[in-house]
């Protein structure tokens, strides 16, 4: 296999856009990639998104991107695995680069919730629809039985839950493109409206629209495109049982777990190698079970390494320097592509007030649904 490097990387704002499309959302982040490397053709496109056919009526995404892009032609197609859609896209983009058979590739995520469907119902369908759906959860749900199996096994607190959303507002505070960019107190985590028991408002993702691109070629052909090229070391991706009620521990995501072996064997890289992560905080109990997955803490010790400020910008390691989902936003099929341009942002040097000194390794970590898949890619400075 070749070694690929993304050599540019655009992404709109995060939040309710009411004035653009979804095929204007790809478009801005789609052109901000190009542009940022340089590049005016592609040889590939793929279009991460979770439910266009269900958010805005919108299926058949590959030619229609390529067409408003100003490329049809070009062989493009849709990669769909929930919220790990983005993820997923990148992963395919990265093996037709690493394969040879093609060099210009772009790698995106797009999703437009904002546009009047029964957004709850939506995400709904990435869950089992016969042994969950039915008997009426949602995704808040989901995770709130998750939050609370974690906190009968480990003794994880409300205070835990809070401190998450709290530090992730923070660094969200200090990112432009952030949907949400006020803090938040503890006080007013823990006092915002129940929406599934433990988990409040504050400690959940936004509903969100947004678009996100990052652009790969091999590695030995960066130099073309930019002084700044950031490799990636290594994919790795896995599934799980589908329900909750099937996994062995539903507060542990082995799935997460899975899929970072995978990244960390490619890599030869282990945990302590990592210098900044974005990981999947869709609810504030997903980060915590993702850093443990992760192995950046203990099994049962995240909530207590995240309120002794270890996973702060300045911490042990620092996570979801963007704001994560819960701050920066939600656009569901993006997420995975939004992650991997945080990441090169740090390993540039480009975050600006977000920025981690000296980051030289950092790791994203996507899910889709309550778990059931999940991609983690790792990315170097070269
Ligand atoms: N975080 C912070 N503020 C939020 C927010 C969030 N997640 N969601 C909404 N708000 C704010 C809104 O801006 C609004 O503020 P305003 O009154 O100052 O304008 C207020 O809270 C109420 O917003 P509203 O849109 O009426 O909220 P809602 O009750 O319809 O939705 C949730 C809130 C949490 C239910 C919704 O955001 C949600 O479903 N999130 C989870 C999405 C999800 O499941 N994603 C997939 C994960 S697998």
């Amino acid at each position: 296999m070749r070694e690929v490097a993304i050599v540019g990387a655009g992404m709109t704002p995060f939040g309710e856009l009411w004035t653009s499309s979804l095929r204007d959302l790809f478009v801005d982040a789609a052109l901000g990639a190009l542009r940022d490397a340089g590049a005016d053709h592609l040889d590939a496109i793929y279009v991460g998104n979770m439910s266009g056919g269900q958010f805005v009526g919108q299926e058949h995404l590959g030619p229609l991107m390529a067409d408003h892009l100003g490329m049809a032609g070009v062989p493009s197609m849709r990669v769909e695995s929930a919220c790990a859609s983005g993820g997923a896209a990148l992963r395919a983009a990265f093996f037709e680069v690493a394969s040879g058979a093609s060099d210009l590739v772009l790698a995106s995520g797009v999703e437009k919730m904002n546009d009047g469907a029964d957004v709850t119902g939506v995400l709904a369908t990435a869950a089992d629809q016969e042994s969950e759906v039915y008997h009426g959860i949602t995704f808040p749900g989901l995770y709130a039985l998750i939050a609370r199996a974690h906190m009968a096994a480990h003794g994880t607190t409300l205070e835990d839950l809070a401190a998450v959303s709290v530090k992730n507002h923070r660094h969200g505070a200090l990112n432009p493109k952030a949907q949400f960019r006020g803090e938040v107190t503890l006080a007013q985590v823990m006092g915002s409206s129940l929406v599934a028991d433990p988990l409040r408002l504050l400690h959940c993702s936004p509903v969100s629209d947004g678009g996100a691109a990052v652009l790969l070629c091999p590695l030995e052909r960066a130099r073309e495109f930019t002084d700044r090229p950031i490799k990636i070391r290594a994919t790795g991706m896995a599934t799980s049982a589908m329900a909750l009620a099937d996994r062995k521990d539903p507060a542990y995501l082995d799935a997460v777990a899975a899929a970072a072996n995978r990244a960390y064997e490619m890599a030869r890289l282990g945990p302590t190698d990592i210098d900044v992560a974005e990981v999947h905080d869709c609810f504030a109990i997903a980060e915590l079970c993702a850093l443990e997955a992760l192995c950046f803490t203990e099994r049962g010790r995240a909530g207590e390494a995240t309120r002794a400020g270890e996973t702060t910008i300045g911490g042990r390691i620092p996570i979801n320097t963007s704001g994560g989902l819960k701050s920066k936003g939600h656009p569901v099929g993006a997420t995975g592509v939004a992650q991997a341009i945080e990441i090169v942002e740090q390993l540039r040097g480009e975050a600006g007030d977000r920025q981690v000194k000296d980051a030289a390794i950092g790791l994203t970590q996507n899910m889709g649904g309550s778990g059931a898949s999940s991609v983690v890619h790792i990315f170097e400075r070269v």
